[in-house]
Protein backbone atom coordinates (compact mmCIF):
# COMPACT_ATOMS: atom_id res chain seq x y z
CA UNK A 1 0.00 0.00 0.00
CA UNK A 2 2.67 2.41 0.98
CA UNK A 3 4.11 2.49 -2.93
CA UNK A 4 1.05 2.42 -4.20
CA UNK A 5 0.28 5.57 -1.93
CA UNK A 6 4.14 7.21 -3.32
CA UNK A 7 2.58 6.61 -6.90
CA UNK A 8 -0.22 8.49 -6.16
CA UNK A 9 1.70 11.34 -4.59
CA UNK A 10 3.92 11.09 -8.24
CA UNK A 11 6.13 13.82 -6.57
CA UNK A 12 7.58 13.29 -10.76
CA UNK A 13 4.75 15.50 -11.78
CA UNK A 14 6.56 18.77 -9.19
CA UNK A 15 9.87 17.95 -9.87
CA UNK A 16 8.84 18.30 -13.75
CA UNK A 17 8.07 22.33 -12.75
CA UNK A 18 12.07 22.06 -12.62
CA UNK A 19 11.90 21.78 -16.04
CA UNK A 20 12.37 25.11 -16.80
CA UNK A 21 15.55 25.91 -15.49
CA UNK A 22 17.00 21.84 -16.99
CA UNK A 23 15.99 24.15 -20.36
CA UNK A 24 17.89 27.00 -19.11
CA UNK A 25 20.60 25.59 -18.56
CA UNK A 26 21.06 23.41 -22.10
CA UNK A 27 20.31 26.87 -23.84
CA UNK A 28 23.62 27.92 -22.34
CA UNK A 29 25.42 25.69 -24.57
CA UNK A 30 27.18 26.57 -27.86
CA UNK A 31 24.92 24.07 -30.31
CA UNK A 32 26.09 20.41 -29.85
CA UNK A 33 25.61 18.09 -33.40
CA UNK A 34 24.64 14.83 -31.81
CA UNK A 35 26.18 14.81 -28.63
CA UNK A 36 26.99 11.91 -26.68
CA UNK A 37 25.09 13.31 -23.02
CA UNK A 38 25.72 11.35 -19.88
CA UNK A 39 23.05 11.91 -17.50
CA UNK A 40 24.13 11.24 -13.78
CA UNK A 41 22.13 9.92 -11.56
CA UNK A 42 19.26 10.09 -13.62
CA UNK A 43 16.08 9.25 -11.37
CA UNK A 44 13.11 8.51 -13.30
CA UNK A 45 14.45 10.82 -15.75
CA UNK A 46 12.79 14.13 -16.08
CA UNK A 47 15.12 15.68 -16.87
CA UNK A 48 16.48 13.00 -19.01
CA UNK A 49 13.70 12.61 -20.94
CA UNK A 50 13.48 17.01 -21.76
CA UNK A 51 17.44 16.52 -23.01
CA UNK A 52 16.17 13.96 -25.26
CA UNK A 53 13.84 16.72 -26.51
CA UNK A 54 16.31 19.58 -26.22
CA UNK A 55 19.52 17.98 -28.11
CA UNK A 56 19.49 15.27 -31.11
CA UNK A 57 22.12 13.22 -29.23
CA UNK A 58 22.61 10.23 -27.25
CA UNK A 59 21.90 9.93 -23.53
CA UNK A 60 23.37 7.39 -21.78
CA UNK A 61 20.99 7.37 -18.38
CA UNK A 62 22.56 6.34 -15.16
CA UNK A 63 21.41 5.46 -11.56
CA UNK A 64 21.27 2.67 -8.89
CA UNK A 65 18.01 2.83 -8.32
CA UNK A 66 16.28 -0.73 -10.77
CA UNK A 67 12.56 0.74 -9.94
CA UNK A 68 13.30 4.33 -10.97
CA UNK A 69 15.23 3.14 -13.85
CA UNK A 70 12.17 1.27 -14.54
CA UNK A 71 9.83 3.85 -14.72
CA UNK A 72 12.75 5.91 -16.87
CA UNK A 73 12.38 2.86 -19.63
CA UNK A 74 8.80 2.91 -19.67
CA UNK A 75 8.66 6.29 -20.62
CA UNK A 76 11.50 5.76 -23.42
CA UNK A 77 9.51 2.87 -24.84
CA UNK A 78 6.42 5.08 -24.65
CA UNK A 79 8.02 7.72 -27.17
CA UNK A 80 10.22 5.77 -28.78
CA UNK A 81 13.31 6.53 -27.45
CA UNK A 82 14.62 3.44 -27.67
CA UNK A 83 17.64 4.71 -30.04
CA UNK A 84 18.28 7.43 -28.17
CA UNK A 85 17.94 6.59 -24.84
CA UNK A 86 20.32 3.96 -22.73
CA UNK A 87 19.77 3.48 -18.89
CA UNK A 88 22.71 2.27 -17.08
CA UNK A 89 22.85 0.64 -13.57
CA UNK A 90 25.65 1.95 -12.25
CA UNK A 91 27.15 3.78 -9.65
CA UNK A 92 28.50 6.81 -10.34
CA UNK A 93 31.73 5.69 -8.38
CA UNK A 94 32.13 2.27 -10.68
CA UNK A 95 31.98 4.00 -14.25
CA UNK A 96 34.04 2.48 -16.49
CA UNK A 97 33.01 4.44 -19.56
CA UNK A 98 36.55 4.89 -21.69
CA UNK A 99 38.10 8.49 -21.10
CA UNK A 100 36.83 11.47 -23.37
CA UNK A 101 33.83 9.36 -23.83
CA UNK A 102 31.00 12.41 -23.55
CA UNK A 103 30.36 15.82 -25.37
CA UNK A 104 27.81 16.65 -22.24
CA UNK A 105 27.70 15.48 -18.79
CA UNK A 106 24.27 16.19 -17.25
CA UNK A 107 24.17 15.98 -12.91
CA UNK A 108 21.07 17.35 -11.42
CA UNK A 109 20.31 16.37 -7.51
CA UNK A 110 22.99 14.38 -7.15
CA UNK A 111 24.68 16.74 -4.17
CA UNK A 112 23.44 15.07 -1.55
CA UNK A 113 25.10 11.28 -2.58
CA UNK A 114 28.51 12.81 -3.88
CA UNK A 115 30.33 16.19 -2.74
CA UNK A 116 30.98 19.21 -5.74
CA UNK A 117 34.40 18.72 -5.76
CA UNK A 118 34.53 15.19 -6.14
CA UNK A 119 32.15 15.09 -8.91
CA UNK A 120 34.68 18.05 -11.06
CA UNK A 121 37.63 15.76 -10.22
CA UNK A 122 35.93 12.05 -11.18
CA UNK A 123 33.50 12.91 -14.12
CA UNK A 124 36.85 15.13 -15.66
CA UNK A 125 38.15 12.06 -17.32
CA UNK A 126 34.60 11.43 -19.59
CA UNK A 127 34.14 14.39 -20.87
CA UNK A 128 35.75 15.18 -24.20
CA UNK A 129 37.73 18.30 -24.44
CA UNK A 130 36.15 21.01 -24.09
CA UNK A 131 33.41 19.01 -23.45
CA UNK A 132 30.57 20.47 -21.08
CA UNK A 133 29.48 19.77 -17.32
CA UNK A 134 25.97 20.83 -16.10
CA UNK A 135 25.37 20.25 -12.21
CA UNK A 136 22.60 21.22 -10.71
CA UNK A 137 23.30 21.57 -6.95
CA UNK A 138 22.87 22.73 -3.48
CA UNK A 139 23.91 26.29 -3.23
CA UNK A 140 25.94 26.02 -0.24
CA UNK A 141 28.54 24.72 -2.70
CA UNK A 142 28.51 28.27 -4.15
CA UNK A 143 31.40 30.09 -1.89
CA UNK A 144 34.15 27.91 -2.68
CA UNK A 145 32.63 26.98 -6.22
CA UNK A 146 35.00 28.93 -8.17
CA UNK A 147 38.41 27.86 -6.72
CA UNK A 148 37.23 24.26 -7.28
CA UNK A 149 36.51 25.07 -10.73
CA UNK A 150 39.72 26.21 -11.51
CA UNK A 151 41.57 23.51 -9.26
CA UNK A 152 40.07 20.93 -11.69
CA UNK A 153 40.25 22.75 -15.05
CA UNK A 154 36.99 23.89 -15.96
CA UNK A 155 35.84 27.32 -17.17
CA UNK A 156 32.55 28.46 -15.35
CA UNK A 157 30.40 29.65 -18.54
CA UNK A 158 27.30 30.44 -16.58
CA UNK A 159 25.75 29.84 -13.21
CA UNK A 160 22.15 31.02 -11.96
CA UNK A 161 20.77 30.34 -8.73
CA UNK A 162 16.72 29.36 -8.82
CA UNK A 163 14.18 32.22 -7.36
CA UNK A 164 14.58 32.22 -3.99
CA UNK A 165 10.83 30.51 -3.50
CA UNK A 166 11.26 28.51 -6.43
CA UNK A 167 11.20 25.31 -3.81
CA UNK A 168 8.12 26.10 -2.31
CA UNK A 169 6.17 27.86 -5.27
CA UNK A 170 7.24 24.86 -7.93
CA UNK A 171 7.57 21.49 -5.34
CA UNK A 172 6.66 21.90 -1.82
CA UNK A 173 3.58 23.79 -1.90
CA UNK A 174 2.21 21.76 -4.84
CA UNK A 175 3.48 18.48 -3.18
CA UNK A 176 1.55 19.91 0.36
CA UNK A 177 -1.79 20.46 -1.30
CA UNK A 178 -1.39 17.11 -2.99
CA UNK A 179 -0.94 14.91 0.30
CA UNK A 180 -3.80 17.34 1.84
CA UNK A 181 -6.09 15.89 -0.68
CA UNK A 182 -4.76 12.56 -0.27
CA UNK A 183 -5.50 12.40 3.08
CA UNK A 184 -9.22 13.57 2.76
CA UNK A 185 -9.77 10.83 0.70
CA UNK A 186 -8.03 7.90 2.58
CA UNK A 187 -9.31 8.36 5.91
CA UNK A 188 -9.59 5.08 7.09
CA UNK A 189 -6.27 3.80 5.61
CA UNK A 190 -3.96 3.76 8.49
CA UNK A 191 -0.69 2.34 6.87
CA UNK A 192 -1.13 5.23 3.68
CA UNK A 193 -1.76 7.64 6.45
CA UNK A 194 1.76 7.20 8.30
CA UNK A 195 3.41 7.26 4.66
CA UNK A 196 1.24 10.81 4.17
CA UNK A 197 2.97 11.96 7.67
CA UNK A 198 6.43 11.31 6.63
CA UNK A 199 6.23 13.04 3.26
CA UNK A 200 4.73 15.64 5.08
CA UNK A 201 7.82 15.81 7.47
CA UNK A 202 10.42 16.77 5.14
CA UNK A 203 7.82 19.47 3.94
CA UNK A 204 7.76 20.78 7.48
CA UNK A 205 11.64 20.41 7.74
CA UNK A 206 11.73 22.72 4.74
CA UNK A 207 10.03 25.16 6.57
CA UNK A 208 11.43 25.69 9.13
CA UNK A 209 13.97 26.95 6.98
CA UNK A 210 13.48 27.61 3.28
CA UNK A 211 16.49 29.50 2.14
CA UNK A 212 18.69 26.59 2.97
CA UNK A 213 16.72 24.39 0.00
CA UNK A 214 17.91 26.75 -2.40
CA UNK A 215 19.78 25.46 -5.52
CA UNK A 216 22.03 26.61 -8.25
CA UNK A 217 22.79 25.36 -11.80
CA UNK A 218 26.93 25.84 -12.88
CA UNK A 219 27.49 25.62 -16.48
CA UNK A 220 31.11 24.45 -17.08
CA UNK A 221 33.72 23.21 -19.67
CA UNK A 222 36.51 21.03 -19.25
CA UNK A 223 39.92 23.28 -20.38
CA UNK A 224 43.37 21.22 -21.00
CA UNK A 225 45.25 21.33 -18.17
CA UNK A 226 48.02 23.90 -18.29
C1 LIG B 1 17.40 13.61 -6.17
S1 LIG B 1 17.49 12.28 -7.29
C2 LIG B 1 17.70 13.17 -8.82
C3 LIG B 1 17.14 12.44 -9.99
C4 LIG B 1 17.19 13.22 -11.31
N1 LIG B 1 18.52 13.58 -11.69
C5 LIG B 1 16.35 14.46 -11.20
O1 LIG B 1 16.92 15.54 -11.14
O2 LIG B 1 15.11 14.34 -11.16
C6 LIG B 1 19.13 11.65 -7.02
C7 LIG B 1 19.39 10.36 -7.78
O3 LIG B 1 20.77 9.98 -7.57
C8 LIG B 1 20.79 8.56 -7.54
N2 LIG B 1 22.03 8.10 -6.91
C9 LIG B 1 22.39 8.18 -5.60
N3 LIG B 1 23.60 7.63 -5.41
C10 LIG B 1 24.00 7.17 -6.63
C11 LIG B 1 25.18 6.51 -7.09
N4 LIG B 1 26.18 6.20 -6.26
N5 LIG B 1 25.28 6.21 -8.39
C12 LIG B 1 24.28 6.54 -9.26
N6 LIG B 1 23.13 7.17 -8.88
C13 LIG B 1 23.00 7.48 -7.59
C14 LIG B 1 19.55 8.21 -6.74
O4 LIG B 1 19.18 6.86 -6.95
C15 LIG B 1 18.54 9.20 -7.30
O5 LIG B 1 17.83 8.66 -8.39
Amino acid sequence: MSENILEKINRDQFRANFLKYTRKAFLTLPKLDNPFILDIGCGSGIPTMELAKLSTGTIFALDTDQLALDKLNKKIKEKKLENRIKTIKCSFYEMNFQDESFDLIWAEGVGYFIRFEESLKQWRRLLKTNGFLVIHDDIKTLPTSRTLIKKYNYKLLDYFALPKDAWWVDYYRPLESRIDELRQRIVKDSSALEVLEQQQQEIDNFKTNPSKARSIFYILQKIMSK
